[in-house]
Protein backbone atom coordinates (compact mmCIF):
# COMPACT_ATOMS: atom_id res chain seq x y z
CA UNK A 1 0.00 0.00 0.00
CA UNK A 2 1.25 3.07 -1.03
CA UNK A 3 2.09 6.29 2.04
CA UNK A 4 -0.66 8.27 2.74
CA UNK A 5 0.92 11.75 2.11
CA UNK A 6 0.32 15.53 2.85
CA UNK A 7 -0.97 16.37 -1.23
CA UNK A 8 -3.78 13.03 -0.66
CA UNK A 9 -5.17 14.86 2.49
CA UNK A 10 -5.81 18.20 0.44
CA UNK A 11 -7.19 16.34 -2.62
CA UNK A 12 -9.57 14.66 -0.30
CA UNK A 13 -10.89 17.88 1.14
CA UNK A 14 -11.23 19.03 -2.56
CA UNK A 15 -13.20 16.06 -3.69
CA UNK A 16 -15.37 16.51 -0.22
CA UNK A 17 -14.33 12.93 1.02
CA UNK A 18 -13.72 12.43 4.67
CA UNK A 19 -11.41 10.59 6.42
CA UNK A 20 -10.78 9.09 9.48
CA UNK A 21 -7.71 9.42 12.53
CA UNK A 22 -7.06 7.36 15.40
CA UNK A 23 -4.56 7.98 17.78
CA UNK A 24 -2.57 4.78 18.26
CA UNK A 25 0.30 4.31 21.13
CA UNK A 26 1.93 0.49 20.14
CA UNK A 27 2.65 -2.33 17.24
CA UNK A 28 -0.77 -4.17 17.61
CA UNK A 29 -3.45 -1.34 17.66
CA UNK A 30 -1.63 0.29 14.73
CA UNK A 31 -1.61 -2.66 12.74
CA UNK A 32 -5.25 -3.27 13.01
CA UNK A 33 -5.98 0.25 12.63
CA UNK A 34 -3.67 0.22 9.20
CA UNK A 35 -5.60 -2.71 8.28
CA UNK A 36 -9.09 -1.12 8.88
CA UNK A 37 -8.30 1.90 6.72
CA UNK A 38 -7.41 3.88 8.74
CA UNK A 39 -5.42 7.11 7.03
CA UNK A 40 -3.59 8.90 9.77
CA UNK A 41 -2.82 7.59 12.91
CA UNK A 42 -1.45 9.81 15.80
CA UNK A 43 0.67 9.12 18.97
CA UNK A 44 -1.29 11.57 21.12
CA UNK A 45 0.21 13.17 24.14
CA UNK A 46 -3.10 11.64 25.43
CA UNK A 47 -1.03 8.78 26.16
CA UNK A 48 -0.18 10.43 29.18
CA UNK A 49 -3.55 9.20 30.77
CA UNK A 50 -4.39 6.64 28.56
CA UNK A 51 -1.58 4.49 28.42
CA UNK A 52 1.21 5.74 31.18
CA UNK A 53 -2.01 6.40 34.36
CA UNK A 54 -1.49 9.67 34.92
CA UNK A 55 -4.10 12.28 35.55
CA UNK A 56 -3.70 14.61 32.82
CA UNK A 57 -1.36 15.15 29.92
CA UNK A 58 0.89 17.50 31.52
CA UNK A 59 3.19 15.20 32.99
CA UNK A 60 4.65 13.37 29.56
CA UNK A 61 7.87 13.86 27.97
CA UNK A 62 9.51 13.96 24.96
CA UNK A 63 11.87 10.95 25.97
CA UNK A 64 8.31 9.11 27.00
CA UNK A 65 6.40 9.19 24.45
CA UNK A 66 9.46 8.65 21.67
CA UNK A 67 9.32 4.80 21.77
CA UNK A 68 6.20 4.81 21.14
CA UNK A 69 6.22 6.99 18.11
CA UNK A 70 8.81 4.19 17.12
CA UNK A 71 6.79 1.05 17.42
CA UNK A 72 3.73 2.51 15.42
CA UNK A 73 6.07 4.21 12.25
CA UNK A 74 7.60 1.09 12.42
CA UNK A 75 5.19 -1.49 11.81
CA UNK A 76 3.09 0.37 9.58
CA UNK A 77 3.69 1.24 5.80
CA UNK A 78 0.62 3.07 4.89
CA UNK A 79 -0.95 5.80 7.39
CA UNK A 80 0.63 8.77 7.57
CA UNK A 81 2.23 8.94 11.01
CA UNK A 82 2.08 12.15 13.44
CA UNK A 83 3.53 12.76 16.52
CA UNK A 84 2.29 15.11 19.19
CA UNK A 85 4.22 17.65 20.81
CA UNK A 86 4.34 17.06 24.38
CA UNK A 87 3.43 20.12 26.93
CA UNK A 88 6.47 22.32 27.04
CA UNK A 89 8.65 20.77 24.39
CA UNK A 90 7.82 23.39 22.22
CA UNK A 91 5.90 26.70 23.44
CA UNK A 92 9.49 28.17 24.38
CA UNK A 93 10.44 29.19 20.84
CA UNK A 94 10.85 27.96 17.22
CA UNK A 95 14.03 26.52 17.87
CA UNK A 96 13.17 24.42 20.88
CA UNK A 97 10.07 23.30 18.59
CA UNK A 98 12.02 22.17 15.73
CA UNK A 99 14.59 20.36 17.70
CA UNK A 100 11.70 18.49 19.93
CA UNK A 101 9.91 18.23 16.31
CA UNK A 102 13.16 16.97 14.33
CA UNK A 103 13.37 14.00 17.29
CA UNK A 104 10.46 12.63 16.55
CA UNK A 105 11.06 12.50 12.86
CA UNK A 106 15.30 11.03 13.37
CA UNK A 107 13.99 8.70 16.35
CA UNK A 108 10.54 8.40 16.15
CA UNK A 109 10.40 8.05 12.17
CA UNK A 110 7.59 10.39 12.20
CA UNK A 111 6.04 11.87 9.38
CA UNK A 112 4.73 14.83 10.73
CA UNK A 113 4.26 16.58 14.33
CA UNK A 114 0.97 18.26 16.31
CA UNK A 115 1.28 20.86 18.49
CA UNK A 116 -1.09 22.81 20.36
CA UNK A 117 -2.27 26.59 20.05
CA UNK A 118 -3.44 29.55 17.97
CA UNK A 119 -1.80 32.53 16.46
CA UNK A 120 0.77 32.76 19.08
CA UNK A 121 1.77 29.39 17.63
CA UNK A 122 2.76 30.64 13.90
CA UNK A 123 6.06 30.96 14.65
CA UNK A 124 6.70 27.65 15.53
CA UNK A 125 4.60 26.37 12.14
CA UNK A 126 6.76 28.50 10.64
CA UNK A 127 10.10 27.32 11.75
CA UNK A 128 9.17 23.85 10.95
CA UNK A 129 7.41 24.08 7.64
CA UNK A 130 10.52 25.90 6.57
CA UNK A 131 12.78 23.14 7.50
CA UNK A 132 10.83 20.33 6.12
CA UNK A 133 8.55 19.45 8.64
CA UNK A 134 5.00 19.13 8.07
CA UNK A 135 2.83 20.32 10.59
CA UNK A 136 -0.97 20.29 12.31
CA UNK A 137 -2.58 22.55 14.19
CA UNK A 138 -4.55 21.85 17.13
CA UNK A 139 -7.12 24.98 18.64
CA UNK A 140 -10.04 25.28 20.58
CA UNK A 141 -9.54 23.61 23.65
CA UNK A 142 -6.02 22.71 24.37
CA UNK A 143 -6.04 20.26 26.77
CA UNK A 144 -2.33 20.80 27.60
CA UNK A 145 -3.77 24.57 28.40
CA UNK A 146 -6.45 23.34 30.50
CA UNK A 147 -5.50 25.20 33.92
CA UNK A 148 -4.92 28.01 31.80
CA UNK A 149 -8.46 27.29 30.42
CA UNK A 150 -10.14 26.69 33.36
CA UNK A 151 -11.23 23.09 32.78
CA UNK A 152 -12.55 20.95 30.21
CA UNK A 153 -14.64 23.21 28.49
CA UNK A 154 -16.06 24.12 24.93
CA UNK A 155 -14.11 27.04 23.65
CA UNK A 156 -14.71 29.43 20.65
CA UNK A 157 -18.79 30.54 21.86
CA UNK A 158 -19.83 34.08 21.42
CA UNK A 159 -16.93 36.48 20.32
CA UNK A 160 -14.74 33.72 19.85
CA UNK A 161 -15.69 31.76 17.45
CA UNK A 162 -14.16 34.07 15.26
CA UNK A 163 -11.06 34.53 17.22
CA UNK A 164 -10.97 30.78 16.52
CA UNK A 165 -11.84 31.20 12.73
CA UNK A 166 -8.38 33.87 12.45
CA UNK A 167 -6.42 31.67 13.98
CA UNK A 168 -6.89 28.75 12.13
CA UNK A 169 -6.82 31.22 8.74
CA UNK A 170 -3.09 32.00 10.11
CA UNK A 171 -2.40 28.83 11.25
CA UNK A 172 -2.24 27.44 7.15
CA UNK A 173 -1.32 30.72 5.91
CA UNK A 174 2.01 29.80 8.10
CA UNK A 175 2.10 26.48 6.60
CA UNK A 176 0.02 23.96 8.66
CA UNK A 177 -1.01 21.42 6.74
CA UNK A 178 -4.45 20.44 8.89
CA UNK A 179 -5.96 22.35 11.89
CA UNK A 180 -7.46 19.94 14.26
CA UNK A 181 -10.54 21.41 16.11
CA UNK A 182 -11.13 20.22 19.76
CA UNK A 183 -14.66 20.54 21.53
CA UNK A 184 -15.62 23.71 19.56
CA UNK A 185 -19.55 24.40 18.64
CA UNK A 186 -20.29 22.34 15.27
CA UNK A 187 -21.06 25.87 13.49
CA UNK A 188 -17.91 27.75 14.28
CA UNK A 189 -15.87 24.43 13.18
CA UNK A 190 -17.91 24.60 10.04
CA UNK A 191 -16.96 28.16 9.71
CA UNK A 192 -13.26 27.35 10.45
CA UNK A 193 -13.84 24.56 7.70
CA UNK A 194 -14.80 26.66 5.33
CA UNK A 195 -12.71 29.48 5.48
CA UNK A 196 -9.68 27.29 5.34
CA UNK A 197 -8.13 25.32 1.89
CA UNK A 198 -6.31 22.46 4.41
CA UNK A 199 -8.36 19.66 6.44
CA UNK A 200 -9.80 20.15 9.81
CA UNK A 201 -10.03 17.26 11.68
CA UNK A 202 -13.23 17.57 14.34
CA UNK A 203 -13.31 15.84 17.91
CA UNK A 204 -16.21 17.27 19.38
CA UNK A 205 -16.81 19.93 16.43
CA UNK A 206 -19.63 18.76 15.09
CA UNK A 207 -19.86 16.88 11.78
CA UNK A 208 -18.72 19.69 9.13
CA UNK A 209 -15.08 19.44 9.73
CA UNK A 210 -13.42 17.32 6.77
CA UNK A 211 -11.78 14.61 9.19
CA UNK A 212 -12.75 12.77 12.85
CA UNK A 213 -10.40 11.68 15.28
CA UNK A 214 -10.72 9.35 18.84
CA UNK A 215 -8.69 8.30 21.10
CA UNK A 216 -8.60 4.81 20.45
CA UNK A 217 -9.70 3.50 23.87
CA UNK A 218 -12.63 5.41 23.89
CA UNK A 219 -13.18 4.81 20.22
CA UNK A 220 -12.95 1.28 21.29
CA UNK A 221 -14.41 1.12 24.26
CA UNK A 222 -11.62 0.19 26.44
CA UNK A 223 -11.72 2.96 28.85
CA UNK A 224 -15.02 3.05 30.98
CA UNK A 225 -16.45 5.71 33.19
CA UNK A 226 -17.84 8.86 32.46
CA UNK A 227 -16.92 9.93 28.79
CA UNK A 228 -16.79 13.06 27.29
CA UNK A 229 -20.20 13.81 25.10
CA UNK A 230 -18.37 13.74 21.65
CA UNK A 231 -17.60 10.04 22.03
CA UNK A 232 -18.62 7.22 20.54
CA UNK A 233 -17.88 3.68 21.62
CA UNK A 234 -17.51 1.17 18.64
CA UNK A 235 -17.01 -2.03 20.68
CA UNK A 236 -16.41 -2.97 24.37
CA UNK A 237 -12.97 -3.88 24.86
CA UNK A 238 -12.88 -3.43 28.88
CA UNK A 239 -15.57 -5.69 28.72
CA UNK A 240 -13.93 -8.59 26.25
CA UNK A 241 -10.87 -8.60 27.81
CA UNK A 242 -12.41 -8.58 31.03
CA UNK A 243 -13.83 -11.47 30.21
CA UNK A 244 -10.78 -13.57 29.00
CA UNK A 245 -8.54 -12.48 31.95
CA UNK A 246 -11.60 -13.78 34.61
CA UNK A 247 -12.07 -17.01 32.55
CA UNK A 248 -7.95 -17.27 32.34
CA UNK A 249 -8.17 -16.87 36.09
CA UNK A 250 -10.86 -19.50 36.69
CA UNK A 251 -9.09 -22.08 34.56
CA UNK A 252 -6.35 -22.05 36.27
CA UNK A 253 -8.08 -22.04 39.46
CA UNK A 254 -9.69 -25.17 38.48
CA UNK A 255 -6.93 -26.76 37.16
CA UNK A 256 -8.33 -26.92 33.71
CA UNK A 257 -5.78 -24.77 31.80
CA UNK A 258 -2.94 -25.70 30.62
CA UNK A 259 -5.08 -28.56 29.20
CA UNK A 260 -2.26 -31.62 27.66
CA UNK A 261 -2.51 -29.91 23.97
CA UNK A 262 -0.47 -27.03 25.72
CA UNK A 263 1.91 -29.17 27.61
CA UNK A 264 5.14 -30.50 26.64
CA UNK A 265 5.93 -34.25 26.43
CA UNK A 266 9.39 -36.17 27.39
O1 LIG B 1 -3.44 13.54 22.24
C1 LIG B 1 -4.50 13.29 21.61
O2 LIG B 1 -5.04 12.17 21.63
C2 LIG B 1 -5.12 14.36 20.85
C3 LIG B 1 -6.46 14.09 20.32
C4 LIG B 1 -7.48 14.66 21.22
C5 LIG B 1 -6.60 14.61 18.97
O3 LIG B 1 -4.54 15.40 20.71
NA1 LIG C 1 -2.85 15.74 22.20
Amino acid sequence: AKRVRIPHLQEMKARGEKWAMLTAYDMYTAAIFEDAGIPVLLIGDSASNNVLGNESLLPITVDELMPLVRAVSRCTRRPLVIADLPFGSYQASPEQCFHTAVRFMKEGGAHAVKLEGGIEMVPQVRKLVSSGIPVMAHIGFTPQSEHQLGGFRVQGRGDNGPVLVEAARALEAAGAFAVLIEMVPADVAAQITAAVSVPTVGIGAGSDCDAQVLVWQDMAGLRTGQLPRFVKQYADMHGLLHKAASEFAADVEAGVFPGPEHAFQS
